[in-house]
């Protein structure tokens, strides 16, 4: 870890413009980055937040092919969608740029170029997998099939997404093109690889006995990568989308877009500060910081930094890169494909001026040691029982009551008593927390500790009561009020890393400017007798039917996935003709239709079968119909099964139904009336 360094970069993983970005990426990297750098840029520390999209790959040239348009109109769309929601949500980047801008294209085909005039890579020649039908190589997600190690029928030819292990096409079991769906053939090819062995020693030595502080997500899976023994990794591919090779012999092949990517971390940089870019890269005295989640890991710690060291030229590499598990939804894995997500653009439309509460519960719950679950009710609780009734209640409490007693202006204290010593005191000790808790990159701890001050400020006001004291010492009132003043004032600051939208606007009630760190804990923030502005609620109660919504609008996800995934059932093994004539089908009309006391799924029905006494037949469908939907209709039914009691209604026969893809029950009848008792076949 750099003791002494001038400055700090921050990357922030960049997303695939294939899609919006959705609570998932928020937790794993952006909102931890963006406190980092905000907690930085408060304390005067020289700091760049560095973003943008990652618009090469193949998730985007199948999202292009599926929607009939082209990659360039896929990236557009998205980019703007993230680059945009992005900035809604206050994530504060020095520049959010794009990889296929042409700063990118000539940094990511230098940087190859330069690689391979020293000799940094070697060639090889390879079977790949190829769809003849389509005509192409089928590169990374090209490929599905079966993981050889977990066995989910639906890995992809870069990665499993069920157990993460990275694959290459060739690994999966039963591989078919996603292109075509049709099986793919060997091909020779050729590509061009970075000797990632050659970089073992190197690289074992940095990260293994120079960064033990990493987190032990990120150290424990380069120890094992490591272990395994590192193996040269091709970085280009035989495709039409991305960053030329810009050699001679490469037509039809692009840059890995693994390679291309990270040096996008470069170019942005270098876009936004087109003469001073070097400094941040390459001065030892900068600190690289890159905010991942952990699929990522082996690409910023072990191949990234090969291809730094490779490049010389005093590249530096990352300090540490706090990388986050996966934040999951309701129990199931965030997916943009099924929809089954929390998208950022669409909550700032559903919450407008909520930005606040989605970055506190990414944060209160975010899954920095294990994956962790984001669930409606859990929002709801945290902005209901934390955001409103801690934090917004001792701010309101503060503000409201210095209007009541001393009309709107802070009071002047006189000697401060022990309560009011050891209150501030907490706050400072509290600063003290949050900062070595974001600086050791525990930002849930950090808000904790926050949130603490807030707590604090609470019980300090429940132990001096000054709505009692104003009634006989106004003296102690004014004391008390000054002191709860200025922990409002540092609550100001120190959520500013958090809660930005809500700093600014305490900051504009207090008349609090130029923030910065030191003003946390500080005494004397707002002097006696300035003007404090009209209280308003910082956050206010979430009802349940806003939850609600949310939750039923992943619901209809799950379904409208499930009715897209749908396929009939295959065909049953033949029956003789025999064996199905036994099988005795009439149609029949429902005379009674009423529901089973104290049985939820059934419904009772009274056949007329045109045998002159009507049957009965009892059958699971409660959950589908209203009895009188049915009352009068014409069923299909089973007249010959043994009759069976259930719920201790002797029920004779079987009335047929049929299941469709949304899940609904229908049952089956007559298209055209018939008479009672009419054998179906
Ligand atoms: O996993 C992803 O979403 C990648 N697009 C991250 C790239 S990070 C960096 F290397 F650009
Ligand atoms: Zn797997």
């Amino acid at each position: 870890m750099k003791k002494d360094f001038k400055r700090t970069l921050v990357t922030t993983a960049l997303p695939y413009a294939n899609g919006p970005v959705h609570i998932g990426h928020l937790a794993g990297v952006y909102v931890p980055a963006d406190i980092y750098t905000r907690y930085l840029r408060l304390n005067g520390r020289e700091v760049l937040m560095i973003g943008g999209s990652d618009e090469h790959g193949v998730p985007i040239t199948i999202k292009a092919r599926r929607e009939g348009v082209t990659p360039q109109d896929i990236v557009d769309r998205y980019h703007s969608i993230i680059k945009e929601s992005m900035s809604g949500l206050g994530i504060s980047f020095d520049i959010y740029s794009r990889t296929t801008s042409d700063i990118h294209h000539e940094m990511a085909s230098e940087f190859f170029r330069h690689l391979y005039e020293k000799g940094e890579f070697i060639e090889r020649s390879s079977k790949q997998l190829y769809d003849e039908k389509a005509g192409q190589f089928l590169a990374d997600r090209y490929v599905t099939g079966e993981c050889p190690h977990c066995h989910n029928p639906r890995a992809y030819g870069d990665q499993c997404e069920s157990c993460g292990t990275s694959l290459a096409p060739t690994d999966l079991i039963n591989p078919r093109s996603a292109l075509t769906d049709t099986v793919p053939v060997m091909r020779d090819t050729f590509h061009w690889y970075l000797p990632l062995d050659k970089w073992q020693d190197y690289l074992g030595k940095w990260i293994l006995e120079g960064h033990k502080e990493w987190r032990p997500n990120v150290y424990g899976q380069c120890k094992s990568w490591l272990e395994m023994g590192l193996q040269p990794r091709a970085v280009s591919r035989d495709l039409d989308w991305g960053v030329p090779v810009p050699v001679e012999g490469a037509d039809g092949k692009v840059l890995y877009v693994w390679f291309d990517a990270p040096i996008g971390y470069i170019s942005n940089t270098r876009e936004l500060l087109p003469d001073s870019w070097e400094k941040w890269w390459k001065d030892p005295e900068t600190r690289i910081i890159n905010f991942i989640g952990k699929d990522n890991i082996v690409f910023h710690c072990i191949v990234f930094p090969a291809m730094l060291s490779a490049y010389g030229d005093g590249y530096q590499l990352p300090d540490n890169v706090p990388a986050n598990e996966f934040l999951n939804l309701e129990g199931d894995k965030i997916s943009t494909s099924r929809n089954w997500a929390v998208w950022l653009h669409e909550y700032l439309e559903d919450f407008p001026g909520k930005q606040d509460v989605l970055r506190y519960v990414l944060t209160a719950n975010a899954p920095e040691t294990k994956d962790n679950d984001f669930t409606w009710a859990d929002f709801q609780a945290r902005n209901n029982n934390e955001l409103v009734a801690i934090l917004g209640n001792f701010v309101n409490r503060a503000l409201v009551l210095t209007h009541k007693y001393f009309g709107g202006k802070v009071p002047a204290p006189s000697a401060l008593q022990a309560t009011d010593l050891d209150v501030l005191a907490e706050i400072r000790a509290l600063k003290q927390s949050v900062a070595d808790a974001i600086e050791g990159f525990h930002f849930r701890d950090a808000l904790r500790e926050a949130m603490n001050m807030a707590r604090a400020g609470n019980k300090y006001l429940q132990e001096t009561e000054p709505w009692k004291t104003a009634k006989t010492d106004m003296e102690r009132t004014a004391t008390i009020l000054h002191t709860a003043l200025q922990i409002t004032a540092s609550l100001a600051v120190v959520f500013e890393p958090f809660l930005p939208f809500m700093s600014e606007k305490l900051c504009r009630i207090l008349g609090l400017t130029d923030l910065n760190w030191d003003m946390v804990g500080c005494g004397e923030l707002l002097s006696a007798g300035s003007d404090i502005g009209e209280p308003e609620l910082l956050f206010e109660k979430i009802e349940d039917a806003a939850v609600q919504a949310q939750v039923q609008k992943l619901l209809d996800a799950k379904k409208a996935n499930a009715v897209a995934a749908w396929k009939p059932d295959p065909q049953a093994s033949d029956v003789d003709i025999d064996t199905f004539g036994r099988c005795d089908l009439r149609v029949g009309t429902v005379l009674e239709c009423e529901r089973v006391p104290k049985a939820d799924k059934l419904l009772r029905f009274l056949i007329d079968d045109g045998t002159g006494s009507p049957r009965t037949i009892v059958s699971g469908i409660a959950k589908y119909y209203d009895p009188e939907q049915l009352r009068g209709k014409q069923i299909c039914f089973i007249a010959n099964l043994p009759p069976r009691k259930l719920r201790g209604v002797e029920s004779c026969g079987m009335i047929l139904s049929a299941v469709s893809s949304d899940g609904s029950l229908v049952v089956i009848g007559p298209t055209g009336p018939v008479a009672p008792g009419s054998k179906v076949g």
